[in-house]
């Protein structure tokens, strides 16, 4: 049976991608909406991002809603250090043909979430939490409806946003905080795992390889000039790895654990402590995944980009 989702996405490079493999997987994904947030960049970018990437990949009727333009309590930083200007930098996209639907995210995430039978709609996290924390507080009732949500954000170790945090949970810990507290089934993927996700120059050049519309703006995306290289030899692929393990879960390992955000606004904002030992002795709020096997995994996910236009 074909699992139902919602994205919610900061497009942001990684995010398209995300939202392509997921759409390329048509068989196993009914994907109902899409909700964007403030994050990479302001929220009406990232509508207009998931708007180009929905017609690059021939789904021009798939909505797209633009949420929440801040974080509960921060005040917004953006990441155009990483993404560039438009968040899309590489990807070569025209602006979009039409705008984003009527309505706003949040609105959008607690009516489809309220129509649906109980748990039976998967939440697909890809950028600050803000959108879903905000539905989560507005209608409590939709927590039931929601079997499960995956989230990109955190990290076991070092941040890439400080020392501490990584970006997702860092740009809103409140959010975060929200989220995980909830009593949802939520699966953790953070950037400990996603950094051994990188996509290699031979599997960035398998991309550019595919001949098609879809190929060529990953392949843009992928190779664009990165200040640094931002610390790795390919091209990370974080939120790709929240479709990856809906779609192919026997390629990941992890645990229940206990996660709890600093909240902060210190040097420790956005850190996750997670307990994988279980020493605080606090009942698990996340399944935290530790690994990925990521050969088989770019092999399928290339496969399955190549289905697109
Ligand atoms: C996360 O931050 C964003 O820039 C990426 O899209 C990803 O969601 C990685 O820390
Ligand atoms: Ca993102």
């Amino acid at each position: 049976m074909r699992r139902a989702i919602v994205i919610d996405t900061d497009p942001g490079q990684d995010d398209a991608v995300a939202i392509l493999l997921a759409l390329a997987l048509g068989e196993r994904f009914d994907l109902r909406a899409i909700t964007a947030v403030a994050g990479n960049v302001a929220v009406a970018q990232t509508a207009a991002n998931a708007r180009r990437i929905v017609e690059l990949a021939g789904h021009p009727g798939l909505a797209v809603h633009a949420g929440c333009a801040a974080p509960l309590v921060l005040k917004l930083e953006t990441a155009e250090f990483v993404c560039g200007p438009d968040g899309l930098d590489g990807a070569g996209l025209p602006p979009p043909a039409l705008p984003p639907a009527g309505g706003h995210g949040v609105d959008t995430l607690v009516a489809l979430l309220r129509a649906a039978a109980p748990a039976s709609v998967t939440l697909c996290m890809l950028g600050p939490l803000t959108n879903l924390a905000l539905a989560l507080r507005l209608a409590p009732d939709i927590g039931p409806r929601i079997d499960q949500v995956v989230l990109m954000g955190g990290a076991m170790g070092l941040g890439n946003m400080t020392p501490a945090a990584e970006y997702n949970i860092y740009a809103d810990p409140h959010a975060a905080a929200v989220v995980l507290g909830a009593g949802l089934r939520v699966t953790l993927i953070g950037l400990h795992l996603t950094l051994t996700a990188i996509a290699s120059h031979a599997q960035v050049a398998r991309i550019g390889a595919l001949a098609t519309r879809a190929g060529r703006a990953v392949h843009g995306m992928l190779t664009r000039p990165r200040a640094g290289g931002l610390g790795s030899v390919g091209h990370p692929m974080h939120d790709v790895c929240v479709i990856g393990f809906l779609a192919w879960p026997e390629l990941f390992t992890g645990r229940d654990c206990f996660v709890e955000v600093e909240t902060g606004a210190g040097p420790l904002r956005g850190r996750t402590t997670i307990d994988w030992h279980g020493r605080l002795r606090q009942p698990a709020n996340a399944h935290v995944l530790d690994r990925i096997d990521a050969a088989p995994f770019f092999d399928r996910a290339i496969d399955a980009l190549a289905r697109l236009p």
